[in-house]
């Protein structure tokens, strides 16, 4: 059975032995070897596979502490403004724990699946007319209120939750990585990364993956022109890197075609900038976010077209163009 993340790390988060703890089985995902892109960019790289996490993506982390502090203060009612994942995971521990979640989207930017889970989990859904950041102020004003509890980054409990990643890559490889990448949105997750290493007392390098235009990437989880925490990224030993659309996608398939992995395209983010100053000899560990069937249609868009055929094996043997 897989420990709930809560109960795994119990000594180093902020629950006590009466805290009703909310679970789908989160965290203790897969560190995976990358042996061919790691030849390729002359590295040992690893992948922290956090679309194992129960609905997705790496949210859950945050999220299993923030609902799970949520209902311990009483609270029954959940708020999010999200580009997608934050609203899914959102969405799935409300459902969980008998909970209202009401998740904002910007209108039209969310991708298919995301939406379809948050649906699915009875979330109320509401797509605000605006871009992230302005659901964003939205979600923030209507917690003010007291009526619902907010569950982005900005509850601290998220952090608290995310930081486990790191526990988990430094206890399997038995020591910290010389760096450690991630992709940068709204920042929540860096300043995680950063707080695991600062209370194991480890030292890494962080580089944090932003796109060049957060307003109109491809990349629509990380579609956030004003990341909440910007200021604290700034402070932190980070080094943030900025990379294109076009690198975000050639990693992306990249990492699909060599490696067999299927995410979503923010999650390559930080093997674009990987790829842009490659640390020679150095010990990587990229985390991979998203899952990729949460955003077929950005696969649809790049990869090859399926041909029709009759179920015939010499048209077959045709079409299939050789072994
Ligand atoms: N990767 C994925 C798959 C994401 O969904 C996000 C953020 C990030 C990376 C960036 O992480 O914000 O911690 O710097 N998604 C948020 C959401 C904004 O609403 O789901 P960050």
């Amino acid at each position: 059975m897989t420990v709930p993340l809560v109960e795994r790390f119990r000594d180093r988060l902020p629950v006590s032995p009466s805290t009703p703890v909310v679970s789908l089985g989160e965290g203790s995902t897969p560190l995976l070897p990358a042996p061919r892109l790691s030849e390729r960019l002359g590295l040992e790289l690893w992948l922290k596979w956090e679309p194992a996490n129960p609905s997705g993506s790496y949210k859950d982390r945050g999220m299993t502490m923030a609902v799970t502090k949520a209902v311990e203060s009483g609270a029954v009612a959940l708020v999010c403004a999200s580009t997608g994942n934050t609203a899914a995971s959102a969405a799935a521990y409300a459902a969980r724990a008998g909970i209202t979640a009401v998740v904002l989207q910007p209108e039209g930017a969310v991708a298919a699946g995301k939406l379809a889970q948050s649906r699915i989990h009875g979330a109320r859904v509401l797509e605000v007319r605006g871009s992230f950041d302005e659901a964003l102020e939205a979600a923030k004003l209507l917690a003010e209120r007291g009526t619902h509890v907010l569950v982005n980054s900005l509850n601290p409990y998220r952090i608290e939750g995310q930081k486990t990643a790191v526990f988990e890559i430094v206890e399997e490889l038995g020591e910290a990585p010389d760096v450690f990448v991630v992709p940068y949105g709204g920042g929540g997750n860096t300043v995680s990364y950063a707080k695991g290493l600062s209370e194991l007392g480890a030292h890494a390098r962080l580089v944090s993956a932003q796109a060049a235009d957060r307003r109109h990437t491809v990349a629509t989880a990380i579609r956030i022109a004003d990341p909440a925490h910007a200021r604290v990224v700034a402070q932190l030993d980070a080094q943030v890197v900025t990379v294109s659309d076009e690198q975000i996608l050639a990693a992306w398939e990249g990492l699909a075609r060599i490696e067999g992995l299927f995410c979503e395209p923010s999650s390559a983010a930080g093997l674009a900038a990987l790829a842009l100053d490659p640390p020679r000899g150095a010990c990587v560990v990229a985390t991979i976010t998203g899952h990729g069937l949460k955003d077929p249609e950005a696969a649809s868009r790049i990869a090859p077209e399926t041909v029709l055929v009759d179920p015939d094996p010499d048209a077959i043997a045709d079409a299939a163009g050789g072994p």
